[in-house]
């Protein structure tokens, strides 16, 4: 499968054949690796009911069909604007052909576009054969080191920019309770709050835990 990081937080996951996308924020994207009209979804994934990571999921829902997965809050504010949603709260999972994505807790305010108060959640997606945890915007938090128990989370990723989420030097101990074998960082560089040094935190992670990090541009990708 291919992980293409499309900027911010959002990701495109494809193993050929299906496309899932996660946090489509590229409109007003300053660095957004595609635009909203160029990509194809079967289901996208939304961490939080906030513009950066709700984002173009509307739009790219009703151009393409895709089934929308978001906290039941959120999933009801998008489902009234004419899309097809699946709404499952904290430790809920939602299984498609493709694999599965479960809601876990991520410490963060969350209160959409639309104006609907709900809870920030991290991602634990299973897309063809490949663990990938989507930490959303969380802070660091010890219960982190309970979502990847007893099972072997190939990818994680990770927010650094701070301000919104936590900064580079907290990621690096969120690092170390999720005890992915990849870590990709993510949130930082969009915009001048959240600017901070990816490659400082990757020298940091690899001297201090077992993980390895790649940093990626908007654009590239990380296949499994
Ligand atoms: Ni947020
Ligand atoms: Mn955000």
């Amino acid at each position: 499968m291919e992980l293409r990081f499309l900027g911010h937080a959002a990701f495109a996951l494809s193993d050929g054949g299906t496309s899932v996308l996660v946090d489509p924020f590229l409109t007003g994207n300053p660095r957004a690796a595609a635009s909203a009209d160029e990509l194809d979804a079967t289901t996208i994934l939304v961490s939080h009911g906030h513009g950066d990571h709700v984002g173009d999921t509307v739009a790219i829902a009703k151009r393409t069909g895709a089934t929308v997965v978001a906290v039941v809050e959120l999933a009801n504010e998008l489902g009234g604007e004419g899309v097809d949603v699946r709404d499952p709260n904290l430790g809920g999972t939602e299984t498609f052909d493709w694999g599965s994505v479960k809601l876990v807790p991520a410490w963060h305010t969350s209160t959409s576009p639309g104006g609907t108060p709900s809870i920030a959640c991290g991602l634990l997606i299973e897309f063809a054969g490949t663990t990938i945890y989507h930490l959303g915007d969380t802070c660091l938090f010890s219960d982190l080191q309970l979502v990847g128990r007893g099972r072997e989370i190939d990818v994680a990723l990770v927010p650094i920019g701070g301000h919104y989420t936590m900064d580079r030097h907290d990621a690096v101990e969120a690092v170390r309770l999720v005890g992915a074998r990849t870590v990709v960082p993510i949130h930082y560089d969009t915009f001048p709050p959240i600017e901070t040094d990816a490659q400082a935190f990757k020298t940091d992670v690899e001297a201090q835990t077992a993980s390895q990090v790649v940093v990626l541009a908007p654009g590239e990708s990380w296949s499994s």
